[in-house]
């Protein structure tokens, strides 16, 4: 079997071939980028491969900049006042990141999209960030799947969790082998990231667990002057937060990662499949949606209603992230006026200005973070109330 050469044949001969192959034999990639698909592992593990298909049912979406109607004026001169909905299941990665109205004209915003980029990038280095999109994207065969999380290997019992994005091995280091390889795996993706002004090399804020923290991250972009978009109205170095999932979750305030929790204990199940055999649930779903899910977390919480328990402490957090975002937009407009009106001295507008981008970044880290308030709602709470602090502090100084 292990030398039959299967290149040329139809899918219909793949797939029976494979369907012959042992348990144990890894099928080889038959594309030219090397990856070994999810179809291609579907006769060894057709239960996994099954539920990640379902990732697709995940597609309800939420208009932010309809919703939040203060957004578009927060993020004025970026990306995200254009187009910003809210994350939907793996399977339209590929297909949000080519029709987003947000520009993107080189590469590197495939990196979080599928497993063929990721392997580019571990082939050819990091001068593939910088690629042509169009190009590349044309050369994309699948969303996120198997090689992103196990490489391509054959996945053990314990999933053999390999991290196959560079930047997260860079910035990490030798502390990963201290880390939950189940947290890593979502945390490839599911971080605050930034793209290198030059190379578009995509890098992370930190080289620690323990620099994580959105105070440590701050301090780290003032101090190599990194922004995202300078914002013409208000002359300011402006910060996006991405989506900080794994820091949140690693962060100070976070219950469940103390007590041994990773990203798989929440966001999959253990399933039984009509044969009666039990796998992993690989559609990753918010745990108020599955049944299964919601029975882990009695084995803590007995009688609590999660469902009630999720929900109240998310409202508490979104009605906050709108108010401090309102009053973000406010001082965005004095500080334009300041800026328009000429009565400030330079040196006051950049006090001004610092104090705008750190209240927009506190904000930031918790509006954008996926699980609003349920990771970590300490920390959430924490960065709204110094965003509102910081805010204050600069209305008070232009008099608003
Ligand atoms: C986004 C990351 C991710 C992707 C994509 C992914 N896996 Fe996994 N896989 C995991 C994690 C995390 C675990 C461990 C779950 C746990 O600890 O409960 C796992 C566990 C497994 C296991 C071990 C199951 C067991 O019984 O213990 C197998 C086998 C596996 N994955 C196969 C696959 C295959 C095949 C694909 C593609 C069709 C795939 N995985 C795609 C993250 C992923
Ligand atoms: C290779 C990058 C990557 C990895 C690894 C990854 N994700 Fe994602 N995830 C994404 C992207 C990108 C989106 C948003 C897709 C979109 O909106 O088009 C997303 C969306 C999601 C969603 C949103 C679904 C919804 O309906 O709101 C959940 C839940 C999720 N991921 C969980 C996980 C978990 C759990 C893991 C680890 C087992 C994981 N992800 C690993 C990139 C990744
Ligand atoms: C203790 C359980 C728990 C752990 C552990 C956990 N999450 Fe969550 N996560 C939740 C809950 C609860 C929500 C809110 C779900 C909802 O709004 O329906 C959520 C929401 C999300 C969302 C948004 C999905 C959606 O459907 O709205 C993403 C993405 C996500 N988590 C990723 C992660 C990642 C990545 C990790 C690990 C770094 C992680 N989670 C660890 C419980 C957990
Ligand atoms: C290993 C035990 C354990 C498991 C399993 C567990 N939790 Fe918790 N969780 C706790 C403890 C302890 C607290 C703190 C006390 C409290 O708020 O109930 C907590 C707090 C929370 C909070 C409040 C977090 C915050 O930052 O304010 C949420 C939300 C939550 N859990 C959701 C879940 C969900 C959903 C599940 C199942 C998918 C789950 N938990 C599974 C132990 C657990």
């Amino acid at each position: 079997m292990k030398n039959l050469k299967v290149t040329g044949l139809t899918c219909g001969a793949i797939l029976f071939l494979s369907a012959a192959v042992s348990a144990t034999e890894v099928p080889q990639p038959q594309n030219e980028n090397g990856i070994i698909t999810a179809e291609e592992w579907s006769a060894i593990y057709p239960e996994i491969y099954e539920s990640l298909r379902m990732n697709a049912d995940n597609n309800y979406r939420v208009d932010y900049l309809k919703q939040d109607s203060y957004l578009s004026n927060v993020y004025e001169g970026y990306g995200f006042a254009k187009d910003y909905t809210s994350a939907v299941g793996h399977d339209y990665c590929l297909d949000d990141v080519k029709n987003t109205e947000r520009p993107h004209p080189t590469a590197n915003c495939l990196t979080c999209k599928t497993p063929d980029f990721t392997k580019l990038v571990n082939d050819m280095g990091v001068e593939a960030y910088l690629y042509d999109f169009d190009e590349t994207w044309a050369q994309m065969n699948e969303n996120v799947s198997c090689y992103n999380c196990h490489e391509n290997q054959e996945a053990n019992e314990d999933g053999n969790l390999v991290v196959t994005h560079s930047y997260v091995t860079k910035a990490l280091g030798d502390e990963m082998a201290q880390m939950d390889p189940a947290t890593l795996a979502c945390g490839q993706c599911h971080i605050e990231y930034y793209f290198q002004p030059d190379t578009k090399e995509t890098s992370m804020p930190y080289n620690s667990v323990a620099a994580m923290a959105p105070e440590a991250i701050l301090a780290y972009y003032d101090e190599i002057g990194f922004s995202d978009w300078t914002q013409e109205s208000t002359g300011t170095s402006m910060l996006k937060a991405q989506h900080p999932e794994m820091e949140t979750f690693l962060g100070e305030g976070s219950i469940h990662a103390k007590m041994g929790l990773n990203c798989a204990s929440c966001h999959m199940g253990t399933a039984v499949s009509e044969e009666g055999n039990t796998y992993v649930s690989h559609r990753f779903q918010s745990p108020l949606d599955s049944p299964e899910l919601l029975e882990t977390c009695a084995v803590c919480h007995k009688d609590t209603d999660m469902t009630k328990k999720v929900h109240d402490l998310q409202d508490e957090i979104t009605g906050r992230e709108t108010e401090v975002g309102e009053k973000l937009s406010a001082l965005k407009d004095a500080l334009a006026g300041a800026v328009a009106d000429g009565s400030r001295s330079e040196e006051e507008l950049n006090e001004l200005r610092s104090l705008y981008r750190s209240a927009q970044w506190y904000w930031d880290f918790c509006y954008v973070e996926n699980s609003e308030g349920a990771h970590n709602s300490a920390l959430a709470r924490k960065c709204l109330d110094t965003s509102e602090s910081l805010i204050d502090d600069a209305m008070g100084k232009l008099g608003a």
